[in-house]
């Protein structure tokens, strides 16, 4: 799922070699996968923020509900003198709530590749929170990074990583994941993560194919994303959306299927899709209260709270390291 690292550049994407290998070889394998990454671009993450607002999709509203319920209680556990290293810059409506709670942050570090929603994000938050130190991370957080050094010493470090963007991640990356916010945070740290619940298959279904068709037009968004950057020639008319709750794997499965056979370039490659053939492109995971705590307990983690929105939706976490208090 992860690029490798790079400079940050004035544009949303890796080098194009770069994104031209990761392409082929996700074409290349069988069955055919693309990491979905690849849908923030910039109609991508527009797409996303509508998709936030389609009524089926309740995941954003109920996090938000959560924080609206419970940010005081979630700032008190936290404590005073919280450095908030944010995974993702997003919205930031989120981290808002939470900060309006926190007393005395020592800074907020934003982790972000793309360089415009991380500049709108702190544009948003500087408004908010004029006295705020915010330190900016021009990086892919699934790979190592390099904190910046904090303006004063915090009580603690706090990763949060909101908006149940674990769920993209198979379990065991998702655990690698964890274990790397493990390092980063220090011994007195903690990780807020949020995680969507396990429910009812046709509420799950629902949020991931909006009457609208808004997710279907964010899927195949990906599609005209690779011919705009790469020159490949999907046609998107030929190709639609599949999102399929697993309910094994506890997880939708979102494919973009091929309407009939049919061949696509992509670079010197002529890539072959057969009638039908899907392409996987997102995992979302979702979560038991006891599955949280094992993933968490694999990366040396322990659930020290969770809270949960009044309709029990949607979970967030307050994970510390296993064996200290
Ligand atoms: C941003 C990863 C939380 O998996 O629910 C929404 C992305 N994909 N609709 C999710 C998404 C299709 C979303 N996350």
């Amino acid at each position: 799922m992860s690029v490798q690292a790079y400079a940050v550049r004035d544009e949303q994407r890796p080098p194009d070699n770069l994104l031209l290998q990761v392409v082929q070889r996700g074409l290349r394998s069988q069955p055919k996968r693309l990491p979905s990454w690849l849908f923030y671009d910039e109609r991508g993450s527009a797409l996303f923020e509508q998709i936030c607002e389609q009524p089926e999709y309740y995941l954003t509203r109920a996090e938000i509900a959560l924080l609206d319920a419970h940010a005081g209680e979630i700032a008190a556990v936290l404590g005073s003198d919280v450095r908030l290293v944010e995974y993702g810059s997003g919205h930031a409506i989120k981290t808002r709530l939470l900060l309006e709670h926190l007393a005395t942050p020592v800074a907020w570090v934003p982790i972000e590749l793309s360089p415009e929603p991380l500049r709108l994000s702190m544009q948003r938050m500087e408004q908010h929170f004029p006295e705020l130190p915010i330190q900016p991370l021009g990086a892919d957080f699934t790979r190592p990074l390099r904190l910046p050094v904090p303006p004063r010493a915090p009580r603690r470090t706090v990763v949060y990583f909101p908006g149940s963007t674990i769920g993209n991640f198979e379990e065991r990356e998702a655990a690698q994941l964890l274990r790397k916010m493990r390092g980063e945070m220090g011994d007195n740290g903690g990780i807020l993560v949020g995680a969507d619940l396990k429910k009812d298959r046709s509420v799950i279904e629902a949020a991931y194919n909006d009457r609208a068709g808004v997710t279907a037009s964010f899927t195949l968004n990906m599609l005209a994303r690779l011919n705009r950057e790469l020159g490949c020639n999907f046609e998107l008319g030929s190709f639609r959306h599949r999102a399929h709750y697993n309910a094994m794997a506890g997880r939708i499965e979102t494919h973009i299927l091929s309407n009939r056979e049919q061949r696509v370039r992509v670079g010197r490659l002529q890539v072959l899709f057969r009638e039908d053939e899907a392409m996987l492109v997102e995992y979302s995971c979702k979560y038991s209260v006891e599955d949280f705590a094992a993933l968490a307990a694999t990366a040396g983690l322990t659930v020290q709270h969770v809270w949960f929105d009044p309709e029990r939706m949607f979970s967030v976490h307050y994970l510390t390291r296993s064996g200290s208090a």
